[in-house]
């Protein structure tokens, strides 16, 4: 046991209750956040002229012994201690003596948890942001290839209108440029600086937290001590940030396993991606795929959970909110490794083009278009919709597709119809023709694809 209390306790700690207290296990992922928020700490007690310059300069390099050693394996990380607090003023004090016992002068452990957390969030903002855009390119590259590879577009999952590889993919991006956009609004809100708070009210000492909260490069102090120790909003924010950007990554697993089957067969997926069947030779399994859709659930559960500990608790600061870490670490480990194998999977993934375009051709994904047809001949809709109707029942009962039937067929229908129907109707057409913003048509999807391109230089 390695506690920084004992002064006004007369019993040691029962063994079990310190290890039910201690949260060392877990809160040594932060051990860099708490030595950088400890040196700039430091360097603002110094410059306050709250501790003597040669007591500042000692625990810079004792802090940063430390971390060098950590770093480098020289040092492990003990668990008989009972935070990573503890461990790091422990060993600043072992290191350097007498200095090391004035690091913590205006400060708490309530104060610090927080900036370590805050630092630690933020730092995973910035990688799992950098992770989407690398995705993002990847989707750009794919949609730049496949601008006319047609494919069925699905409603209920039933082929529903035609439409382009690029423009299905271009779905994917924008989910996940709203994703990146997410993370970059929550760290705006996240960017205030906690420490100085002390335990909940503040300090006597002169402490400048601006000058603490720029050295970290926050944008200011936060404004209310009470509120700083005890804000967890930011991380629920994250979370559920998070929690969005598997469902995403879900959905996609999803629609990449259907396209991987042996009934679609849309796709496959490249062998460093996929996993055989110890009974089954002939198996190639999507499994990264199904991994990414089935860990979406231990991510929501990190956000369910922090949510439902944060629920009724008073203020300030309650231990109750060492809680937030485990499930918060697992779910940011998630998120990267998700992210990082999702995009590699996509990037070795092949399409199957003309498969893609026969399952479009064979589906009556034309039949819109085709009713569309006999509008523009002066036809009214919901008759063009009944005509149309007929028609797919007659294909279905011939077993062809729309674009098989003689122009007899077609007049005996409506007599509106004219050779110029074959045009109508084709794959091509029906694409190239949607040409609303948003909509998959060569040069509609052309200015989309200008404005990503923009998007990703920046
Ligand atoms: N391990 C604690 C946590 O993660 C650090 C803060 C402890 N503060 C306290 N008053 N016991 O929340």
């Amino acid at each position: 046991m390695a506690q920084l209390w004992g002064g006004r306790f007369t019993k040691e700690t029962d063994q079990r209750v310190y290890d039910f207290n201690a949260s060392i296990l877990f809160d040594q992922k932060m051990y860099k956040e708490d030595i950088t928020g400890s040196i700039a700490h430091s360097k603002m007690l110094g410059k306050q002229g709250i501790i003597s310059k040669e007591d500042m300069d000692a625990i810079i390099s004792g802090l940063e012994g430390i971390l060098a050693d950590i770093e480098s394996g020289k040092l492990q990380i003990s668990s008989k201690y009972e935070d990573i607090h503890s461990f790091v003023e422990s060993n600043l004090i072992d290191r350097i003596g007498e200095a090391g016992k004035r690091l913590h002068t205006g400060r708490s452990r309530n104060d610090q948890v927080a900036l370590d957390m805050k630092l630690y969030t933020r730092a995973f903002i910035e990688r799992t942001d950098l992770l989407l855009k690398e995705l993002l390119e990847v989707l750009l590259h794919i949609m730049k290839e496949n601008m006319t590879t047609y494919m069925p577009g699905f409603t209920h999952l039933q082929k529903a209108q035609p439409t382009t590889l690029a423009h299905y993919m271009g779905a994917y991006f924008e989910m996940f440029l709203r994703d990146r956009s997410r993370l970059a609004d929550i760290k705006t809100r996240l960017n205030l600086c906690p420490i100085g708070s002390g335990a909940l009210a503040g300090t006597t000492y002169p402490l400048d937290r601006e000058y603490t909260a720029e050295l970290l490069g926050f944008d200011g102090p936060t404004r209310n001590s009470m509120d700083s120790v005890s804000d967890r909003d930011y991380l629920i924010e994250v979370l559920s940030a998070c929690a969005t950007i598997m469902m995403h990554l879900s959905r996609f697993s999803e629609e990449l396993i259907l396209w991987n089957s042996n009934e679609y067969r849309f796709v496959e997926m490249d062998d460093a991606y996929s996993t055989g069947s110890s009974i089954m030779p002939q198996k190639k399994n999507p499994d990264i795929a199904e991994l990414v859709r089935g860990k979406t659930g231990r991510v929501y559960g990190a956000l369910t959970s922090l949510l439902t500990t944060m629920k009724g608790l008073p203020l300030a600061y309650n231990k109750d909110m060492q809680e937030d870490k485990e499930m918060a670490f697992d779910a940011f480990d998630t998120i990267e490794n998700c992210l990082f194998l999702f995009t590699g999977m996509l990037a070795t993934i092949t399409f199957h083009k003309d498969i893609m375009a026969k399952s479009a051709m064979n589906g009556f994904t034309n039949a819109t278009d085709a009713a569309d047809y006999l509008v523009n001949k002066g036809v009214a809709f919901r008759d063009a919709h009944g005509i149309i109707g007929k028609m797919v029942l007659l294909c279905i009962e011939k077993n062809c597709s729309i674009e098989d039937l003689s122009i007899d067929e077609f007049k005996a229908l409506s007599p509106a119809f004219e050779e110029d129907i074959y045009d109508a109707v084709s794959l091509e057409t029906c694409v190239n023709k949607r040409l609303t913003k948003g909509a998959p048509g060569y040069e509609a999807m052309e200015e989309v694809i200008k404005y990503y391109e923009t998007y990703l230089t920046k």
